[in-house]
């Protein structure tokens, strides 16, 4: 880069990019820079924009509350945003209780593993420390969230300092071991992770992302699968915890992933279109039976031991609840059934592609998974490649390593989403050509 660039952008080799295109607006599904070029936002501004932008909905209920109340703490005073929103999101959910509120997804899973590890503590079960993962798991960027996740990518660097985990294996049809059916190879992880979970009662809880593995590349759990993982925990008293940050709200086609997987967690996170993808905000829902755990005399020490500045924030959580209530107006999940049959019906048009290894997709997440051994070599960056190429045909992409993401706003029309898959088949098309 050749001026000083003061801006430090997330997960990007800074000397890979010249310039990076500067978005002043954003319409719709549309984002525009300050050379008025449009690009469509193919990534829900990574994974959280629900309506598309400036959707006037959500800026009213941002600016009616700002003139009210802006924030107030959560630490000995409540507010009124923050109360109706808990209870709204305890209602959505089976199962769940209460409500801890913070700032992003990373914070939410963070307080989930705490509050899973604090309540055997609670209990007086103080051995039982250890956390179960599956691998390839992503929940967020901090230590907590990093050391329940692990995608080698992302965190090899710090290993060292990431809490240890007993971490089992992951059903994905592409990337099966030899000979073996993806229903054989599911039973044995699963009989992998009963054998282990059955002879350790340190275990505290199994902590997992609900319904599909998003940033770990796009691997949707076989039917049953993660309900078969919810029944080994219960038979051997484990919590089980699960992250809906990027899965829950609709991207798979139904507002509580659990609900439709037929689960029930003890603990499970939601966060980015929970507010529209408009402010950062984040929850992390608890069954009774943990809340309960946390009750007692002050000088028991059982009350949780986490909080931030703006846990609760008043704007957030109005904007939120307007959120809600324009899924429920607007009948939103069933509009996301009928758009996400175009994604599933041109699904096959990229397997005519010669870089094209696999495509996986459910409800409005779509992963095209590249191979060509030059482009996994290459010494760029693949996502550098592909939002480049994304750029000539007006789609703003993000990859995942190999991994093209197609993950629009929940409220695309049918005719963008073909513009966003004709987009994607060109850029993927284009880069073969350029590597010819
Ligand atoms: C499943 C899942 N959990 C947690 C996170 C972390 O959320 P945030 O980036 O808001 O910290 C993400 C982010 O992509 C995610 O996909």
């Amino acid at each position: 880069m050749k001026n000083q660039n003061y801006l430090w952008h997330p997960n990007t080799q800074m000397l890979e990019w010249t310039k990076f295109p500067k978005i002043v607006r954003g319409e719709g599904m549309w984002l525009i820079d300050d050379d008025g070029n449009k690009l469509l936002d193919g990534v829900a501004s990574m994974w959280c924009n629900v309506w598309g932008h400036s959707k006037k909905e959500l800026i009213s209920a941002i600016i009616k509350q700002t003139k009210k109340l802006q924030h107030s703490s959560l630490f000995n005073l409540t507010n009124e945003p923050a109360e109706m929103l808990a209870k709204k999101l305890v209602k959505m959910s089976p199962n769940m209780a209460q409500v801890f509120f913070s700032d992003n997804g990373s914070t939410a899973m963070e307080i989930a593993i705490k509050i899973a590890l604090q309540y055997w503590n609670n209990l007086g079960l103080k051995n039982k420390t250890k956390i179960a993962t599956l691998e390839n798991g992503y929940h967020g960027d901090t230590f907590g969230a990093m050391s329940v996740g692990y995608v080698p990518e992302f965190f090899s660097k710090f290993r060292s300092k990431l809490f240890s985990t007993l971490q089992f294996k992951v059903p994905r049809q592409y990337h099966l071991p030899r000979n073996i059916t993806l229903k054989e190879f599911e039973n044995i992880c699963l009989e992998k992770i009963e054998d282990r979970l059955s002879k350790d009662d340190m275990i505290a809880a199994f902590v997992m992302e609900s319904g599909a593995q998003v940033a770990g590349g796009v691997n949707i759990y076989p039917k049953n699968f993660q309900k078969r993982i919810n029944t080994i925990c219960k038979k051997y008293n484990i919590l089980f915890v699960l992250d809906e940050i990027a899965t829950g709200f609709g991207r798979l086609g139904s507002m509580i992933e659990y609900k439709n997987q037929d689960c029930h967690p003890d603990i499970v996170s939601f966060g980015k279109m929970l507010t529209g993808g408009y402010l950062t905000f984040a929850a992390t829902l608890t069954a009774k039976k943990i809340s309960n755990s946390f009750l007692g005399k002050f000088s028991e020490g059982k009350h949780l031991f986490h909080g931030h500045t703006y846990t609760g924030n008043p704007i957030a959580a109005s904007l939120a609840l307007e959120n809600i209530k324009l899924y429920e107006k607007t009948k939103l999940i069933q509009k996301i059934q009928k758009t996400s049959k175009v994604f599933e019906n041109r699904a096959n048009e990229f397997y005519e592609l010669e870089l094209v290894g696999d495509v996986r997709q459910k409800g409005m997440l779509m992963g095209v998974e590249l191979v060509n051994d030059y482009l996994i070599k290459t010494k760029k960056s693949i996502n550098k490649i592909v939002f480049d190429e994304g750029r000539k045909h007006n789609i703003f992409f993000r990859t995942l390593g190999n991994v093209v993401m197609l993950v629009p706003p929940l409220a695309i029309s049918n005719n963008e989403i073909n513009l966003l898959v004709d987009g994607a088949l060109k850029t993927v098309k284009g880069i073969s050509k350029s590597l010819k």
